[in-house]
């Protein structure tokens, strides 16, 4: 049996707890033996069973556990989750984590560590909720030189998109609706002006170049300009308003955006409606491929942490190599070319 600790029972941490649950016995024959919750930092006094009893307030009873040899990271943002995920690796226990914020912010550094202490830092659900994307770039597509990835990379957004368009709203409307089933992020502001999708492609970018890619210096421009009547043009044109993020290779750079585009019905990504999340990726040898799915929610989102926790128990002791050194990259600036 091996024992875990989960920092944060939000949404997605208590959805961890949940698929463990649902999958125990898949989960114990993957992994090779039972995975165990040991303990679940939360700021909250009472989480109720089959969590109160493993409740801790401190990190440091985490930390100077010997028995936690995996830690899952849920809180989101970047403070104290970056000081918390740094200090476990520096312990020699590994992190998966669902934290885009920390992996834009510090994926380069928190990789390189793992690296050094022969454990893993992974983060699959960090993009696309529950579709499987981070390993396939670091992995399963190794052998091409990925030339374009384009994708719809937030479900909040994508949600109140397809929702005007299929009611004709207005986006303040629709905005509460997202909040209320739980795809938004504490701060809207971070899906609906881009930023959230900004952070994501920043993650690929980063994996597909080997390179850090800072998400500061991505265009970026969300959807809080599109009215109903935007939406009505486009449907007579027979286009769909959407959210995209993406990432061009021109020679040895990248351009990176954020910005809603209007698409035509043979576009890839033209069906990819309400929550689901669309990636687009054209490698120079493989051509195009396509990843959908469920890209927000509790149980999407803490199936893509489990499979991390399953490959962590996999790989214990040895670092599963990922290409992202904290040298920055470059981009080419589009910011006045595309307004
Ligand atoms: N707020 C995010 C979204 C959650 O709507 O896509 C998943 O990262």
């Amino acid at each position: 049996m091996i024992n875990i600790a989960i920092l944060g029972y939000g949404t997605i941490g208590s959805g961890v707890a949940e698929v463990l649950n649902t999958n125990k016995d898949s989960i114990a024959a993957r992994a090779g033996q039972e995975v165990n919750v040991k303990h679940v930092l939360d700021l909250r006094e009472f989480l109720g069973d089959p969590i109160q009893d493993k409740i801790v307030h401190d990190i440091n009873v985490i930390l100077d556990d010997p028995e936690i040899d995996v830690v899952v990271e849920t809180m989101g943002g970047t403070t104290p989750a970056y000081e918390y995920v740094k200090s476990a690796l520096l312990k020699g226990k590994s992190v998966a984590t669902s934290n885009k914020n920390l992996v834009a912010a510090h994926g380069a550094e928190l990789i390189e560590i793992a690296k050094k202490n022969n454990i893993n830092f992974l983060f699959e659900a960090s993009v696309g909720g529950g579709i499987p994307i981070i390993r396939p770039l670091n992995s399963s597509l190794t052998a091409d030189e990925i030339e374009e990835i384009t994708g719809i990379l937030n479900g909040t957004t994508n949600y109140i998109l397809s929702k005007m368009t299929k009611d004709g709203s207005e986006f303040e409307d629709v905005l509460k609706e997202a909040q209320e089933k739980g795809y938004a992020e504490r701060d809207p502001k971070a899906d609906v002006e881009g930023l959230d999708a900004g952070r994501k492609i920043a993650i690929l970018t980063s994996l597909v170049c080997g390179q850090q890619v800072d998400f500061e210096e991505i265009y970026i421009e969300g959807i809080t300009k599109i009215t109903a009547k935007d939406i009505k043009y486009a449907k007579a044109l027979s286009r769909a308003i959407k959210l995209f993020a993406t990432s061009k290779k021109h020679g040895d750079s990248f351009y990176v955006m954020v910005a809603p585009v209007m698409i035509s019905p043979e576009h890839p990504l033209y069906s990819v409606n309400d929550v689901f999340n669309g990636i687009f990726v054209h490698g120079n040898v493989l051509g195009d491929a396509m990843f959908y799915g469920s890209g927000a929610g509790k149980l999407p989102t803490a199936s893509a942490v489990v499979a991390d926790v399953v490959d962590i128990i996999k790989h214990l002791h040895k670092n599963i190599f990922i290409d992202w050194s904290s040298t920055k990259k470059e981009l080419i600036d589009i910011s006045n070319t595309s307004k």
